[in-house]
């Protein structure tokens, strides 16, 4: 199950990424925005990556305009690994490196296209397991 959520500067791109989900079959719940009304992208940060750290999700897809401010909000919640990708290579290696749980985009960032290869890539990465990068996690929390 994927948590996906966003502001109202990523509404627009969140649609396109629920579009490939549901062609791919992959279950999701929408946590809102629901339109491109302005809105606090802390509130859907918030409710995804709880909805992460929770174990009712495997991984979030969080969207606002720069995915900046939705990825650092998400990032102070505990058990969070957050990751602000805009190519494939970054979002193929923070789930190798990182084993991130939430991928963030901006939505006045990326296109379309290139948005759901890099969904397509983090979601179809695996953690590498790796002792370095497990170590190196380890010590990520405060
Ligand atoms: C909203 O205008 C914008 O500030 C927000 O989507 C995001 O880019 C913040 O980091």
């Amino acid at each position: 199950m994927i948590a996906i959520g966003c502001d109202h500067g990523g509404y627009e791109l969140k649609q396109e990424v629920i579009r490939y989900l549901q062609d791919k079959q992959i279950e999701f719940r929408d946590f809102g925005t629901d339109s491109t009304a302005s809105c606090d992208y802390p509130v859907f940060a918030k409710l995804v990556a709880n909805a992460v750290v929770s174990g009712e999700c495997e991984f979030g897809i969080l969207i606002c305009g720069t995915g900046i401010g939705i990825s650092i909000t998400a990032n102070k919640i505990r058990g969070v690994r957050c990751a602000l990708c805009h190519d494939c290579f970054s979002a193929e290696a923070t789930r190798l490196h990182n084993n991130a749980n939430i991928l963030a985009m901006g939505g006045r960032i990326v296109g379309p296209g290139l948005a759901v290869k890099i969904v397509d890539t983090f979601l179809n990465t695996p953690f590498s397991n790796d002792e370095r990068h497990l170590r190196r996690i380890s010590q990520m929390e405060p």
